[in-house]
């Protein structure tokens, strides 16, 4: 009785000091109700590796977006041929992998299982743009030969959302709900047909998500209405339990001073025509500019626990980007001696390309 008593105790005591993603106070919040911070192209790289390729639209890879707080990692998916043996096997390539291939997809997911395993208190999700065309089955085999499937959340209904959560009635699970089953992943295919008996945890986007438009250049056509599903109202998104998704590439833009920074306008104008916070922002380049701290006032989290400051990352991918490449108009980041600083409002970033499908 009394070593059950100690077990509970030390049971209880686990989850009261929890740190879920970032932060204590996440832990109880049910999972539709935070903003998870998203890479856009996460494991398209800008960096040494890529020779600084203009197809990159981050400067560091999908596990250091990890560790810096990003939560949600969207790629493409692309039909490719095994280089051994000639066979069909589905990559991760940008908009075309005679373009830009980053490789078979499976070891991407591997990278992201290892560090899932060593995060045992962390929820991730991973947005798939399913260029190939690839069935649930297909990918299913990926995610299995990664053997991350085993992560996967698997919902109640996976032909139809649930309604949104709201401080009374809970209904997607909380963070330390999947924690405990295990479920710490979830993913979204866009498009994919849902296969309940194969892959039940692979979810097509947009029964689940909405997203406001995505290929914005200026920041007075940034708009929070739907964009996708096509001819739809927020109001109709909210009544279909459907989560926001906002697509933020503005950010380089604003926070490298071409535009006035005015995150807090387009959070606060996209929040009033909203009334809810989205679940789901997605931004190029996450580490630059204020994407992150925006995040942290969404989710009400003013100490971030067990995540390294991202602005020192900032500066070492300007260094590289600026002793590397001899284009003019690249970034003009200042890292000087001593604590390097990064100096929004006078500094210029090219835009990544390819931003257009989303
Ligand atoms: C990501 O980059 C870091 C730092 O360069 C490196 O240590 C790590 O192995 C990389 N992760 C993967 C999955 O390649
Ligand atoms: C919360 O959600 C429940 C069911 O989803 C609904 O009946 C209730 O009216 C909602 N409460 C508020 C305050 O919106
Ligand atoms: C912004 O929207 C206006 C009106 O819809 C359009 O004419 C203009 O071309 C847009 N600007 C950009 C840069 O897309
Ligand atoms: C991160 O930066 C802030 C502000 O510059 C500083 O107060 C804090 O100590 C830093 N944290 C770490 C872990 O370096």
């Amino acid at each position: 009785m009394k070593s059950f008593l100690l077990c509970a105790l030390s049971l209880v005591s686990v989850a009261a000091d929890r740190v879920c993603n970032n932060s204590p106070s996440l832990c109880s919040k049910p999972y539709d109700t935070i903003t998870h911070f998203g890479a856009h192209d996460s494991p398209f790289l800008r960096d040494q590796s890529t020779s600084f390729s203009s197809f990159g639209n981050q400067f560091f890879n999908s596990t250091t977006q990890l560790d810096a707080g990003v939560r949600l990692l969207s790629t493409q998916i692309h039909v490719a041929t095994n280089e051994n043996d000639g066979k069909r096997e589905l990559h991760i390539c940008h908009t075309s992998c005679s373009l830009f291939d980053a490789g078979p997809l499976q070891n991407w997911l591997w990278g992201i299982r290892g560090w899932i395993d060593a995060h045992p208190n962390d929820v991730v999700t991973i947005l798939l743009v399913n260029y190939g065309n690839a069935d649930a089955r297909e990918i299913e085999e990926e995610y299995s030969k990664a053997d991350i499937a085993h992560y996967g959340y698997v919902p109640q209904n996976i032909n139809k959302a649930v309604p949104l959560s709201n401080e009374t009635h809970p209904t997607w699970p909380t963070l330390s709900n999947m924690i405990e089953r295990g479920e710490r992943l979830v993913t979204f295919v866009n498009p994919v047909k849902p296969d309940k008996e194969n892959a039940p945890y692979l979810l097509n986007e947009f029964t689940f998500l909405w997203e406001n438009a995505y290929a914005i250049s200026d920041p007075k056509n940034f708009t929070c209405q739907p964009d996708r599903p096509e001819h739809q109202t927020i109001y109709g998104m909210h009544k279909s339990g459907r989560l926001f998704l906002m697509n933020h590439f503005l950010y380089w833009q604003q926070a490298f001073g071409i535009q006035v920074p005015d995150v807090r306008n387009i959070n606060s104008e996209c929040a009033n025509q909203v009334t809810r916070q989205p679940t789901f922002v997605l931004v190029d380049f996450f580490n630059v500019g204020a994407a992150l701290k925006s995040i942290d006032i969404f989710n009400k989290v003013e100490q971030p626990v067990g995540r390294p400051n991202v602005t020192g990352m900032v500066v070492i991918g300007g260094r590289v980007a600026v002793e590397r490449t001899s284009e003019a108009a690249r970034p003009t980041m200042r890292f000087g001696h001593g604590r390097p600083s990064l100096k929004p409002g006078s500094d210029e970033l090219p835009p990544a390309t390819g931003q257009k499908e989303g």
